[in-house]
């Protein structure tokens, strides 16, 4: 298992989550609609004491469209739980997060008795996108850089209605590696917590099995969805650097630069709309997981 990443701000996030959480009524969980599972931090209901919880799938723009209802009916299903999909292009998203928080927490409301409201997240997520968005205003930091820190603060988002801002935030221990590879791709995790080249070759090995038709338009490869899932994946990541130019002197194929595009295509959607796993492949990576 390659990543390794140091959760750093996660003991100061914890410790004000800690502090905050007892006056909070309803926990806002974003989560990146293209890895729903693996974004999901393991330790929330602890952390929170299992407040009732708003799972909020951003980014669903750049998710398969086709897969983000089996994940909204899976996170629908649990006690205490609503989710809904949102995305950066969505205008207006506070009524939606508004009536969400409040069918969670109906005896929540009026002047006498605010809703208050927790929002949290992995890095880069796009939670300060979403606050800007809600506030009209550029009140938190905007960048994908994993792991950069900004301080709670009260956000009101309607006269009885607030929400408090947590910093991006991991946990410590990958208890599922395949979601270790994920976040990395996504662009949560620190570049230094792992090696590009190994996370390209587990993400295209996911994408030759569910998503070949992209990769052939992305990368010309001139092969049908058959022959691309037959190439074992670091041929396919040194086809792939062919096509793109990405030759060193020599003639020999570069494939750091090879990996630097694919993460890249695959993080800015160029490649197209994907969503790296479903509810049951999220299952059973985690049942894997457990009984190691
Ligand atoms: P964070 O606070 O959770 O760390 O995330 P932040 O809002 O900084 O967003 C991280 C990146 O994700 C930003 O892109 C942002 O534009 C993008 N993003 C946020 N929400 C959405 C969404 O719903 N859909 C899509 N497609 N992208 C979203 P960036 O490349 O770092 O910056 P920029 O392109 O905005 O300049």
């Amino acid at each position: 298992m390659a990543i390794q990443w140091f959760p750093g701000h996660m003991h100061s996030t914890r410790k004000a989550i800690g502090e905050r959480i007892k006056d909070i009524d309803v926990v806002i969980e974003l989560l990146d609609a293209r890895l729903p599972g693996s974004s999901a931090n393991p330790l929330l209901a602890e952390l929170t004491g299992h407040r009732p919880t708003l799972k909020v799938l951003n980014k669903q723009d750049v998710a398969d469209a086709g897969r983000t209802p089996a994940w909204l009916d899976w996170y629908n299903a649990r006690p205490d739980t609503r989710a809904i999909g949102l995305d950066a292009s969505d205008t207006a998203p506070a009524r939606r997060l508004i009536e969400a928080c409040r069918q969670l927490a109906p005896q929540r409301g009026g002047m006498a008795k605010p809703m208050r409201v927790l929002i949290c997240g992995i890095p880069n997520v796009g939670k300060s996108t979403l606050i800007n968005t809600l506030t009209g205003k550029t009140q938190a930091k905007t960048g994908d850089e994993a792991g950069i820190t900004k301080l709670e603060q009260r956000i009101v988002l309607d006269d009885d209605f607030y929400l408090w801002d947590t910093p991006g935030m991991l946990w410590p221990r990958i208890t599922v590696p395949e979601s270790g590879y994920k976040l990395a791709a996504s662009g949560a995790v620190g570049r230094n917590a792992y090696d590009e080249e190994e996370v390209a070759l587990e993400l295209l090995a996911y994408l030759q099995r569910h998503y070949a038709p992209l990769l052939d338009a992305r990368y010309r490869l001139g092969l049908d969805a058959a022959a691309i899932a037959a190439l074992h994946d670091d041929e396919l990541l040194a086809l792939i650097a062919r096509k793109r130019g990405a030759v060193m002197s020599g003639g020999r194929v570069n494939l750091q630069k090879a990996a630097e595009l694919v993460m890249t295509d695959f993080r800015s959607a160029i490649l197209g709309r994907i969503t790296l796993e479903t509810p049951p492949e999220f299952e059973a990576w985690s049942a894997a997981a457990q009984v190691q």
